[in-house]
C-alpha cells in the first residue's frame, strides 16, 4: 500500500477542526494507503520528518486560514525545508490542499500554498485543493438549488482520487537550477 503523509499546518494542531477534517481524510483513505498524520504545530520540520516527506507517495496538506494566511506552524515548515526546493525529495511528489476557515480568505491561501508548493517541486493535480468554511457549513444545512456550487465535505472524497491517480504516476521531470548557497545571507549593503 502507498504511503500518504497528512501535514497539519494549523497552530490548533490535533486539537482544531483541521484534526476532525483529517478525520474525514483518514475514513476516506482507509484501504488504500496507509496514513501518517503529524501536526507541524507539535513536530516542526526535521531530518526524521524529510525521511517522512521522501517515503511518501504523496502528501496532503491541511491548515485553518489565520488572518488571509495559513497557520505559522506551516509557514515556519516551509522556510525550513527550503532546502528541499527542485530535490529529488519534493521533485513531482503531489501534494492535495485542504482549507478551513469561517468566511473569508480561505480561496486565496488555497491558490497561493499550491503555488509555492509547485514552485519548490511538488506535484499539483486538477482537482486536488478545497476551502471548507464555516458559513458553507451551516448553509448546506439548508436545501438550495445552488448547493453543488458550494465546496462541500463530500467533494474531499474526488479530490483524494484525483491525488491518488497522481501518486501512481512515473514521470521523470527537470530541475531548473536553484542556488544552493545560504538563502538567507545578506545582499543589501548601504
Ligand atoms: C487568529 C485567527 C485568525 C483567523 N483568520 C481568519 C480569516 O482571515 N478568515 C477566515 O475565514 N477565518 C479565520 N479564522 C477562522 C479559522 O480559519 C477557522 O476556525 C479554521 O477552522 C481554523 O482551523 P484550525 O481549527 O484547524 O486551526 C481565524 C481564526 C483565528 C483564531
Amino acid at each position: 500500500m502507498k504511503k500518504i503523509l497528512i501535514l497539519n499546518g494549523s497552530p490548533t494542531g490535533a486539537q482544531g477542526n483541521c484534526a476532525q477534517w483529517i478525520k474525514i481524510l483518514t475514513t476516506l483513505l482507509k484501504k488504500k494507503a496507509e496514513v501518517d498524520v503529524v501536526h507541524l504545530v507539535k513536530t516542526p520540520f526535521s531530518s526524521n520528518l524529510e525521511k517522512k516527506i521522501e517515503a511518501a507517495a504523496g502528501i496532503i496538506f491541511t491548515t485553518g486560514t489565520y488572518w488571509d494566511s495559513w497557520g505559522s506552524p506551516l509557514q515556519k515548515f516551509l522556510e525550513d525545508m527550503t532546502d528541499l526546493e527542485a530535490t529529488p525529495v519534493v521533485m513531482g511528489k503531489p501534494c492535495a490542499v485542504f482549507v478551513l476557515m469561517h468566511s473569508v480568505g480561505g480561496k486565496s491561501v488555497l491558490s497561493r500554498l499550491q503555488g509555492v508548493l509547485s514552485t519548490m517541486g511538488f506535484l499539483i493535480p486538477p482537482m486536488s485543493g478545497m476551502v471548507y468554511s464555516l458559513v458553507s457549513d451551516i448553509a448546506l444545512k439548508g436545501k438550495s438549488s445552488h448547493a453543488k456550487d458550494l465546496w462541500q465535505k463530500e467533494d474531499a472524497e474526488l479530490i483524494l482520487e484525483n491525488f491518488l491517480k497522481a501518486c501512481d504516476l512515473k514521470l521523470t521531470w527537470t530541475t531548473w537550477p536553484v542556488d544552493k548557497k545560504d538563502p538567507k545571507r545578506k545582499w543589501l549593503r548601504t
